[in-house]
């Protein structure tokens, strides 16, 4: 990409703004919504106990699958994190929550839905994954914000076997993100490119996205990284995530898709639960 087009692409980047309807413009929960951002730089300053507490209840409360909560949540001081994992929170954060998904626990339930193998994996990191969402917008409403990771720094999935053998899980729980908290260090930075809501929302038929957005957004993305990472590219760092997903899909399979309900030898070969 040449000078031009990257300065163009960040200049996009920058003046792009949220949707934003008459009706939302005024409500402080859309507000949060709109203003997140995925933080990298926090301050040093302490998030207080019972901040920690409430973010970590709105977690617990989260909407779920038949109810199961199927997550579990492992909570982290600088020092703990630093004694466990062996580096710092990412980003200096000042706490770090790893969410997990979490079906040891409700094995017995599960037991009674024998013949849908993926089920428990899906509803898992769906659950897991609305607490985690949960927890972010909670912090940003009382002022602590957050980056949701699951590569940087040994914090989630593509680390899942590290941190099994770390953290002493048992089958049927495997790590997916960490939820890095703290006091954002300088303002939020701009939104990164979105598809526009045209492209996203249908009525009826599903439309195929036109490749030329789809390039645009893939330039925007490239040009973004580079700003923020000089020393990297968006499609070196996607090449990394190849690399390593490749042995932590398969720690995830040993973890998930063979235990309960889901696990091979306990189907036939179309993949039907064995009857006894
Ligand atoms: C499940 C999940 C995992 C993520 N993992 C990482 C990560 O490992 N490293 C990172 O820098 N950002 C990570 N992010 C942050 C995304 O890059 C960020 O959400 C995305 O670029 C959109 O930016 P925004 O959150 O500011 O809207 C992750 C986000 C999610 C939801």
């Amino acid at each position: 990409m040449g000078p031009f087009s990257f300065i163009k692409h960040l200049k996009e980047i920058v003046l792009s703004r949220p949707e934003v309807s008459a009706s939302a413009a005024d409500n402080t929960l859309l507000k949060i919504l709109y203003n997140r951002r995925s933080i990298r730089k926090f301050t040093p300053k302490e998030i207080p106990d019972d901040v920690m507490a409430a973010i970590l209840e709105a977690g617990r409360l989260a909407p779920c699958t038949v109810n199961l909560q199927t997550w579990s949540f492992f909570i982290f001081t600088p020092e703990e994190w630093k004694k466990c994992i062996g580096n710092p929170i990412p980003f200096k954060g000042n706490r770090a929550v790893l969410v997990c998904g979490d079906i040891n626990r409700v094995k017995p339930v599960l037991k009674n839905m024998p013949d849908c193998p993926l089920f428990e994996y899906t509803t898992a990191v769906i659950n897991a994954s609305l607490a985690s969402m949960n927890m972010n917008l909670a912090a940003e409403a009382l002022g602590v914000s957050s980056i949701m990771l699951s590569e940087t720094g040994k914090t989630g999935y593509f680390y899942a076997d590290y941190l099994q053998k770390k953290l002493d899980l048992p089958n049927g729980v495997f790590p997916l993100l960490t939820l890095v908290l703290g006091y954002a260090k300088g303002g939020y930075p701009a939104m990164p490119p979105k598809f526009a809501s045209e492209y996203v929302t249908f009525k009826n038929k599903y439309k195929k996205t036109p490749m030329e957005v789809t390039s645009d957004w893939f330039d925007k993305m490239t040009a973004g990284y580079k700003f923020t990472f000089p020393l990297k590219t968006f499609k070196g760092q996607l090449k990394t995530y190849n690399e390593h997903l490749v042995d932590a899909e398969e720690a995830l399979k040993k973890m998930v898709f063979h235990y309960g309900s889901s696990a091979p030898e306990k189907r036939d070969s179309k993949g039907k639960m064995k009857r006894p």
